[in-house]
């Protein structure tokens, strides 16, 4: 179990999360002004950093920490099965129920009582048949996962108590010649992983030696992200992004 016990569990996280994953760009942002090129990570976590051409038919496609889901529905138009795995259950749940119903409402909070509410909704563009959703921890995952032609790590690795449990998974979770994509935004906290376990030094670096063995470090780009607190108030964030080449 990784983390502050259940706050991926919430009411408000899970909202938080339907809205940064499903929200249209002005449900985020309700401003004519604003970092707008942050909006639409889910997608673009894919999109800028995942090599098409190097995808081959029948690709399979794994999405660690996919939270409400939203990048599966990305990874489905080139790869012909997409697995998503999450920690949390109401999550996962939130996920199937999108891809099993084609949408699902819920409150965006607007500031203290005021709230909207809105709906997520199945995206138009990706292909559903192909995708499934699970509950799994990304330190201790099913032995039989293996071999993905692409692994998609949004943002995950520092909400792990034990990060290098997955660095130690993923020679084994991609396929040589497959493509590892990761981005975190550096944000250690102490809440989610003990300060041992934090890189020493710069997050990049500690990468480079704990994957150059098995992979080789093809493409890094840094992308921004928005997650609305309420209409007023919002994270922004840079990820540093990575595709990586299973050697
Ligand atoms: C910061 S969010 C990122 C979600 C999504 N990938 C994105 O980019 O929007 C971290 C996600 O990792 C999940 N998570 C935390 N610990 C996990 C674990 N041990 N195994 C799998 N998922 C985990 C959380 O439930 C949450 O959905």
């Amino acid at each position: 179990m990784s983390g502050p016990g259940n706050l991926y569990e919430t009411p408000k996280l899970l909202a938080k999360y339907l809205l940064f994953h499903y929200g249209a760009d002005e449900e985020v942002l309700p401003w004519t002004f604003g970092p707008k090129e942050a909006l639409g990570f889910a997608v673009r976590s894919v999109t800028k950093l995942l090599d098409e051409g190097r995808v081959p038919p029948g690709a399979r496609a794994l999405d660690l920490g996919c939270a409400v889901g939203r990048s599966c529905y990305e990874l489905s138009r080139s790869c012909a099965s997409v697995l998503g795995v999450d920690y949390s259950q109401s999550f996962v749940d939130a996920a199937a129920v999108i891809l099993g119903d084609g949408a699902l409402p819920y409150s965006r909070l607007d500031e203290g009582m005021a709230s909207t509410e809105l709906r997520a909704t199945r995206p138009a563009t990706g292909r559903p048949e192909r995708i499934t959703f699970e509950s799994g921890d990304a330190m201790h995952l099913r032995a039989d996962l293996a071999g993905f032609d692409v692994v998609h790590a949004a943002n995950l690795l520092c909400r792990l108590s034990e990060p290098q449990r997955l660095l130690d998974r993923l020679p084994s979770l991609v396929k040589p010649g497959g493509q590892l994509l990761l981005t975190t935004p550096c944000t250690w906290l102490e809440e989610f992983t003990p300060p041992e376990n934090w890189p020493q030094g710069s997050t990049l670096q500690w990468l480079g030696r704990r994957l150059s063995e098995d992979f080789e470090l093809e493409h890094r780009e840094d992308l921004p992200f928005l997650i609305r607190e309420h209409a007023r108030k919002f994270q922004w964030s840079v990820a540093l992004g990575t595709r990586w080449v299973r050697r």
